[in-house]
């Protein structure tokens, strides 16, 4: 089920509740957005490498390519993707979230529902969420040759908990895992808002989890540009300086390249390409 209003209202009184109470650390307000992910950031806990990635992705395509995030919220990831693709656009199914919150809704924000409502193509399309039981994978196949995906390893996307588009004609071309934000969440409780000792909060951090995957799909024929576009912002540390909020994910354990013990054979944010 989508959030329904009335979670979205009672999840901005938390927030309220949160900034007159529990302000009490000096980066609170970074601490937001991993906190209150929906309201103050974005369910992906991305660096601007996630972002430069992306970006080099539709580059790979056109000049200036067009863009649509779908299900983007209120829009904090397609506003980084923005200051570089100026055409982004997003889609987002719940006009109330915008009103009923008195919050803005920019134009390149489309209220419209992706199942039925995207009327054009665009040079990429990127798929952040699909309701558990909800598969339009099809519909979105028709309107794109490239599909940036992210999805919980829990599985909330699509019928059976997958976002795989190999059996739509593309070639799947790059992955790579970040942590989702509940991991992150779970690690800023412990060290900045649980009365818990030290020794306690090494071991639970021993338990760290990182299990948002990034998968880039493509028509077979913009495989291999994608792949050396996406080389070079390997190379050539295009995603200095980070954004202020990586900082948390450094503080809490989730460092680029880290491994998890909970996890060893995966290095955070490590691209893999696809033969
Ligand atoms: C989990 S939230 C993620 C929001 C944002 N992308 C972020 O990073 O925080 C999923 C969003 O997708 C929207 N959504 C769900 N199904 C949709 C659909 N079929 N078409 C457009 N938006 C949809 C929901 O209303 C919700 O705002």
């Amino acid at each position: 089920m989508p959030f329904s209003i009335d979670d979205i209202i009672s999840a901005q009184k938390e927030l309220d509740k949160f900034r007159s109470k529990m302000y009490t650390h000096k980066n609170s307000s970074d601490h937001e957005r991993f906190i209150f992910p929906f309201l103050c950031g974005s369910y992906f806990t991305y660096r601007k490498i996630d972002v430069k990635r992306v970006v080099s992705i539709a580059k790979s395509v056109s000049k200036d390519p067009s863009y649509l995030d779908i299900g983007c919220g209120y829009g904090d990831f397609l506003e980084k993707v923005r200051q570089y693709l100026p055409k982004a656009e997003g889609m987002e199914k719940n006009v109330e979230m915008f009103f009923k919150l008195g919050r803005y809704k920019p134009d390149y924000i489309k209220i419209g529902d992706a199942y039925n409502e995207i009327e054009k193509k665009y040079d990429v399309i990127f798929v952040g969420w699909m309701e558990p039981g909800v598969d339009y994978r099809d519909k979105i196949a028709e309107k794109t040759d490239i599909i940036i995906t992210t999805f919980d390893k829990g599985g909330q996307c699509g019928i059976n908990g997958g976002c795989e588009f190999e059996g739509f004609g593309y070639d799947k071309v790059a992955s790579w895992v970040t942590p989702s934000w509940i991991d992150v969440n779970t690690e800023l409780m412990n060290k900045y808002y649980s009365k818990i000792s030290d020794d306690i909060i090494k071991s639970l951090s021993e338990l760290r989890g990182a299990h948002n995957l990034w998968y880039v799909y493509s028509k077979p024929k913009y495989k291999e540009k994608i792949k050396e576009e996406l080389r070079k912002i390997e190379t050539d540390n295009h995603a200095n300086p980070p954004y202020k909020h990586e900082k948390i994910l450094d503080e809490c354990g989730f460092k680029i390249g880290e491994i998890l013990p909970a996890w060893p054979s995966v290095e955070l944010w490590k691209i893999k390409f696809e033969e």
